[in-house]
């Protein structure tokens, strides 16, 4: 309780005096006025860790005066203190935000009781914040990059302060790789601070000449300094001993964080590493048998037709259709491992494009999709392997089909972005996806269809990074999907 910050507004200038003696003889820091709108100035200026307002004050009662301050301080405890007989006002002020009541005159024991809860309350109203946002954000299973944007944000919230940045290193450099709340200084003004906490390995307070601090903590990952959690403060807040332990406790956190999110990520891709391997061997080991199965089959067919059983035939034929999507699908899981060749050849790209939406044309037709064809006519034909690219904007439209109700729409675009780029956009106006299935599209077998293999947009972005370019997908939940493909154009040979 020693030495901390309390304020004190009563418009009776014998209270403030007696209870700035009081508080001061406990040992807290007192500042004391009968002037709200100076009470709001120093709730400006510094932090409280807790408040004392008179009820009946003029022209703005102690309930008002708590609402402006918690305003400029959300959890600052404000305990009213009321002369006798005003009980209901006290029980509404408690209602309306307020810690707790205290009625004049009051015995010292009780004030010092009020007031040692509420100080410890807010110790403890930060620290239950604290671990609520790092526990959302162990919880949650994103990727660093939304890790980090949760750490800052978790931080504002938790602190108080105006600004968190949370910077990594990368190459040896530090970058600013998430950023919550806002403040007038540029982002790189902070970057000195999170290399002092680097260097130093220890929470670090830099005072700018404008009158603003900056604390800095360091990010410790498995011994060392992978980055610091930089927080700005309003101008002219000094912050306390509590603030700086604080926030390393909480930049401790955040560093476990970013550890889990770099063990998830590695787990991750070894299993996946490890299902595509064991998917391509079991592939692989099916390819022989669907051949003399397919064999097979289209000997009974042969038979069947000379014998002139037309229904055994057709059910050969069944068979046979079906062993051919087996064998495509096999195909696809052992190119899924090791990319295919590349065979270019000088394709029209709109050709390809319009071919795509032709084997497509039976559903957008029975489901009244509206589609929209905007292709840049003057694109040069381009050294493409064209099978491949089929397949790609193949699942892409279909995709697209999947995700669209009756009457939706589905536009394909094509386009020159730069000299030597040419884009493609495959756009729906359909479902769109979680964030979930959205970090997972590209995993071996994700799907979230009932008939899907989910083998489709890994595929398609192997086959755009065997061309060298890149594949690319902007979706929200409930406002469709955007997939833009780049591609360059190479010389057609
Ligand atoms: N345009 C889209 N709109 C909404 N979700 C999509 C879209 N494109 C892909 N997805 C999601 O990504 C998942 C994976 O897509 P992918 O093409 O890899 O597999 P699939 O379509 O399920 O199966 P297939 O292997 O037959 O293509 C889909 O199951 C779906 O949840
Ligand atoms: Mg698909």
């Amino acid at each position: 309780m020693k030495g901390s910050r309390v304020l004190v507004v009563d418009d009776d200038a014998h209270i403030v005096e007696v209870m700035e003696m009081r508080l001061a003889a406990m040992g807290l820091e007192v500042t004391a006025t009968g002037n709200p709108q100076e009470a709001l100035r120093a709730l400006d200026e510094q932090s409280f860790d807790a408040a004392l307002f008179d009820l009946r004050m003029e022209p703005m009662n102690g309930l008002l005066l708590m609402e402006a301050a918690h305003g400029k301080q959300p959890r600052l405890p404000v305990i009213i203190m009321t002369a006798h007989g005003t009980i209901d006002n006290a029980v509404q002020a408690v209602q309306r935000g307020a810690f707790d009541y205290i009625t004049k005159p009051f015995v010292t024991e009780e004030l010092r009781g009020k007031l040692g809860r509420a100080l410890s309350e807010r110790r403890w109203a930060r620290d239950r914040h604290l671990l609520r946002a790092v526990g959302d954000i162990l919880g949650s299973s994103g990727t660093t990059d939304r890790i980090l944007e949760a750490v800052a944000q978790a931080t504002v919230e938790a602190t108080e302060a105006q600004r968190a940045v949370v910077f990594l290193l990368e190459d040896g450099r530090l970058a600013a790789l998430a950023n919550a709340g806002s403040a007038a200084t540029p982002v790189e003004a902070l970057r000195s601070a999170a290399e002092a906490a680097v260097d130093k390995r220890a929470p670090t307070t830099v005072f700018g000449d404008d009158g603003r601090v900056t604390l800095a903590a360091p990010l410790l990952v498995e011994g060392g300094a992978a980055g610091a959690l930089v927080v700005e403060g309003p101008a002219r807040v000094t912050p306390t001993e509590d603030d700086l332990e604080l926030l390393s406790l909480f930049s401790s956190q955040a560093a476990v964080a970013l550890r889990s999110a770099h063990e998830l990520a590695r787990l991750r891709s070894g299993a996946l590493a490890a299902l595509g391997r064991m998917a391509a061997e079991v592939a692989h080991e099916l390819r022989n048998p669907l051949g003399g199965l397919k064999l097979y089959a289209r000997h009974l067919e042969e038979r069947l037709t000379r014998a002139e059983d037309a229904q055994g035939a057709e059910i050969a034929q069944k068979i046979s259709r079906a062993i051919d999507h087996l064998a495509e699908l096999v195909t696809d899981i052992t190119a899924f491992g090791r990319p295919p060749q590349l065979a270019r050849e000088s394709t029209p790209l709109n050709g390809l494009l319009e071919d795509c939406l032709a084997l497509v044309e039976d559903r957008v037709n029975e489901r009244q999709i509206h589609v929209v064809r905007e292709l840049d006519r003057t694109l040069p034909a381009m050294a493409l392997d064209p099978r491949q690219l089929r397949k790609v904007f193949l699942n892409l439209i279909v995709n697209g089909l999947d995700a669209l109700e009756a009457g939706g729409t589905l536009a394909v675009r094509s386009r020159r972005v730069e000299p030597g780029v040419v884009e493609v956009a495959v756009e729906d106006t359909g479902c769109g996806m979680s964030e979930e299935t959205r970090a997972r599209i590209f995993d071996l077998f994700f799907t979230t269809k009932a008939d899907g293999t989910g083998l489709g947009m890994g595929i398609a972005r192997s086959v755009v990074e065997l061309h060298d370019g890149t594949l690319e997908v902007e979706s929200q939940p409930g406002c469709g999907t955007r997939v833009v493909v780049r591609l360059a154009i190479a010389e057609a040979s």
